[in-house]
């Protein structure tokens, strides 16, 4: 990476020169400089290029799976009187050997830690090979979602103290969705479900957009239609819940589904029955079992199984309009 640094470096470098001859007027020698860096930078560029496509990362230094199978960490820090130590259980998926293993920690935590917190520490501290995805710590960003205890939360909404049963803390990873390492699962088909509803407002007329010349406006019982329902983070948990997507994965589930409601129950929408044939199929609406495990996981209130029974009145309506005008 090192040419390529310094041809980074070098820009800045021929963008001064420039300032120098246009200030003091010079000519020859600056035009010959500027050649000469130029000229440079590209050989540098070059090269930059040439090494970083080239890379192969190093082997050796990759830790192999036998490294921390079954292993127990225990923190060594003098524990403080307000702490407790913790007993972290964490079932990781090993994607080099497609396997789970399962770690013990011990690590030390107050009343206030949460278990997302206590994974951060147990990495930062005892184990930096342990893979967990987060982003805000608190309860925004919906990347922490994870299995404790065996139900699906956020991690870091969730208390540590409270989490403790006679086991300690298990953790592992969602189910319903494809693992990449350890807590990290795949989230991709997740986001394709979502897409594939087409969850935006849709409008007939393009160009309002750009030639706007008011707000839409909305009644509070427009509004409260599909509030509740926009709440949604998107972090899967009522997927890994639902009993439906466990067994077919071809179900498109609570969440995608929750959000065909909010749209189609959003006075600003102009996509009308659209929506609604789009999942009327046992893959869609009528996958649902309403085992309701769905809104009890949601860490949002979104309650995606009433939207879901909603959605399944407003389908059959949708087939009696659409009978009574053929008749
Ligand atoms: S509906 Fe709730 S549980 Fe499902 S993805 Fe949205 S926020 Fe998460
Ligand atoms: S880290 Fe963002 S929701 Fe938990």
């Amino acid at each position: 990476m090192i040419f390529m640094y310094a041809a980074m470096g070098g820009v800045p470098a021929l963008l001064f020169l420039y300032l120098i001859s246009s200030l003091l007027l010079l000519k020859l020698e600056i035009y010959i400089l500027t050649i000469l860096i130029a000229t440079g930078l590209f050989v540098f560029s070059v090269l930059g290029f040439y090494e970083s496509y080239s890379y192969k990362p190093d082997k050796s230094k990759i830790i192999s799976p036998e490294v921390y199978r079954a292993v127990n960490y225990t923190s060594k820090e003098p524990r403080k009187s307000w702490e407790k130590e913790l007993t972290v259980k964490v079932k990781r998926f090993n994607n080099l050997e497609k396997r789970f293993d399962e770690c013990t920690y011990k690590v030390e935590a107050d009343k206030y830690s949460t278990v997302l917190g206590s994974l951060i520490k147990i990495k930062e501290r005892l184990d930096p090979t342990l893979s967990v995805r987060y982003s805000c710590r608190m309860g925004i960003c919906g990347s922490c979602g994870m299995v404790v205890n065996g139900k699906p939360v956020l991690a870091c909404e969730t208390n540590a103290f409270e989490s403790i049963t006679e086991k300690g803390i298990e953790v592992e990873p969602m189910q319903a969705q494809g693992m990449l390492r350890d807590l990290v699962v795949d989230l991709d088909e997740f986001f394709e479900k979502h897409k594939s509803v087409a969850p935006y407002l849709f409008r007939e007329d393009k160009k309002e957009k750009y030639e706007a010349k008011e707000a839409y406006k909305q009644t509070k019982e427009e509004l409260s239609k599909y509030l509740p329902y926009s709440y949604c983070i998107m972090c899967s948990l009522c997927l890994d819940a639902c009993p439906v997507v466990n067994t077919n994965p071809e179900f498109i589930g609570p969440q995608a589904l929750s959000q065909v409601y909010r749209y189609h129950e959003d006075s600003r929408d102009q996509k009308g029955s659209q929506r609604l044939e789009s999942i009327d199929s046992v893959l869609g609406v009528w996958g649902c079992e309403f085992a309701g495990s769905c809104s009890k996981a949601c860490p949002k209130g979104v309650d995606p199984a009433s939207a879901i029974q909603l959605l399944k009145g407003e389908v059959v309506k949708n087939i009696v309009i659409k009978d009574e005008k053929n008749d």
